[in-house]
């Protein structure tokens, strides 16, 4: 009661104090750890110039298998035709901050509609060799001030398995590049220093479909769905998800409070509506789309992923809003849970309520501020203006064009 009562008052005073009459008197403003960022306008703070590119590049790709609308990977197509109409474009190249290149390198999926990333570095090589050859503006500086969306599993490194990910590196002609990508650990080959690391896609329209009245009671303890072992890729077992996930069915699989199965019921997003905690475990990498989804529908997020780095890290508080649980302390899970005093619960829950950390997570139909497009160009705009050292001198060269391995060479 006291808390309630604490929160209430709280909430109240500080909405006025703050900024007049707010306009969510029943949220909290996000204050520290940076959250005030999220409602930053990127329009006026940075121009972007697109490379107009053959639509073998784009366009037709998708048409081939428009199922990449849908999947996870689909900001880099969302992120195209955001840019196309967003005012910071610009259609003058010599006045840009930024330069994009229109290329889907994750739309190519298997007949289950996995994307495979075998033809993603030749594609990304001919679209830089095209851009190089016919604009002045990637010899400048070689990359420096052009960004990329590299949705896939590990990045640039375009590969699904972490090992050979990490064998391959981040493609060569990238390096100096600003990655937008969905992949983010820390101290790992994959995540270059200075990358932006986003939600993966998750579609708005059909979570937004799914919403059940707020008041409803979270009677759920611990919610999840989704595999504890990857039996095809990994049969020995304890390799996938570097085993926390088998750890969490093995310990909990008979604990009352934990709502746990391979079955993905209809009832999914409604059910993590109903549930106080949500585990967003590693997979093969460290993000799923649990993320959004917990963050959307008000789950607070139980992140089991050591390193991870979080989508747009340096404006959502992560840290407020989740709960960390190291890897190797899943089987005490249950305490750490539990051992959680209701006033730090309300609080988390009350952050995630509010809208701007929903936006932040989604990629909508139009765009709308605050929208995870919006976060994108929140990013690029705070790493401006470029060090003056990134522009290259006339005939100084920092990229190596016939490193990596020699199938990549080949034309695309
Ligand atoms: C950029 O450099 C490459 C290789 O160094 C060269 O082939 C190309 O013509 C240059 N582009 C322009 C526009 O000068
Ligand atoms: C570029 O990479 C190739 C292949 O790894 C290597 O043989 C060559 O020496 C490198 N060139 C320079 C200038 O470092």
């Amino acid at each position: 009661m006291g808390v309630w009562i604490w929160v209430l008052v709280f909430g109240f005073v500080w909405g006025i104090g703050a900024h007049g009459l707010d306009r969510h008197p029943h949220t909290e403003r996000i204050s520290g750890s940076a959250g005030d960022v999220l409602e930053d306008d990127p329009v006026g703070r940075l121009k972007v110039f697109v490379y107009e590119l053959p639509s073998k590049y784009n366009k037709k790709i998708l048409q081939k298998d428009p199922r990449c609308l849908n999947h996870m990977f689909a900001a880099e197509i969302f992120m195209h035709r955001f840019l196309l109409s967003s005012p910071v474009r610009t259609l003058n190249p010599e006045e840009a901050d930024w330069f994009y290149t229109p290329i889907y390198t994750t739309c190519d999926l298997t007949p289950n509609g996995l994307p495979l990333p075998f033809k993603s570095p030749r594609m990304m090589r001919s679209a830089i060799q095209l851009i190089s050859s016919n604009w002045p503006y990637w010899n400048r500086t070689e990359g420096a001030d052009h960004f990329f969306v590299v949705p896939h599993d590990f990045g640039a490194c375009f590969h699904y398995q972490e090992e050979k990910a990490i064998e391959r590196g981040i493609l060569p002609l990238l390096q100096r590049a600003t990655l937008v990508q969905t992949f983010g650990q820390r101290n790992h080959v994959c995540l270059n220093e200075g990358s932006i690391t986003i939600p993966p896609y998750a579609p708005p329209q059909k979570m937004q479909a799914h919403l059940i009245p707020q008041e409803t009671p979270r009677s759920i303890f611990v919610y999840f769905r989704g595999l504890f072992y990857d039996v095809n890729n990994d049969p020995e077992g304890g390799y996938y998800a570097r085993g926390a996930r088998a750890a969490v069915w093995e310990n909990f699989k008979d604990n009352p409070l934990f709502d746990i199965s391979t079955e993905h019921p209809t009832t999914y997003y409604e059910d993590m509506q109903r549930a106080i905690f949500c585990l967003c475990p590693l997979g093969w990498a460290p993000w799923s789309p649990r993320l959004v989804e917990a963050v959307i529908f008000g789950c607070i997020p139980v992140i089991i992923a050591d390193d991870i780095v979080l989508p747009f890290a340096d404006a959502i508080p992560w840290e407020e809003i989740g709960v960390f649980v190291a890897e190797e302390d899943v089987p005490n899970l249950d305490t750490i849970l539990t051992s959680i005093p209701p006033e730090v619960i309300l609080r988390k829950q009350r952050l995630l309520a509010n809208p701007s950390m929903k936006q932040a997570m989604l990629f909508p139909q139009p765009a709308q501020s605050g929208d995870a497009f919006h976060q994108i160009l929140n990013g690029l705009a705070r790493k401006l203006p470029h060090n003056k050292n990134v522009y290259l001198k006339p005939g100084e060269n920092a990229l190596n064009w016939t490193a990596g391995p020699v199938g990549d060479l080949k034309p695309w």
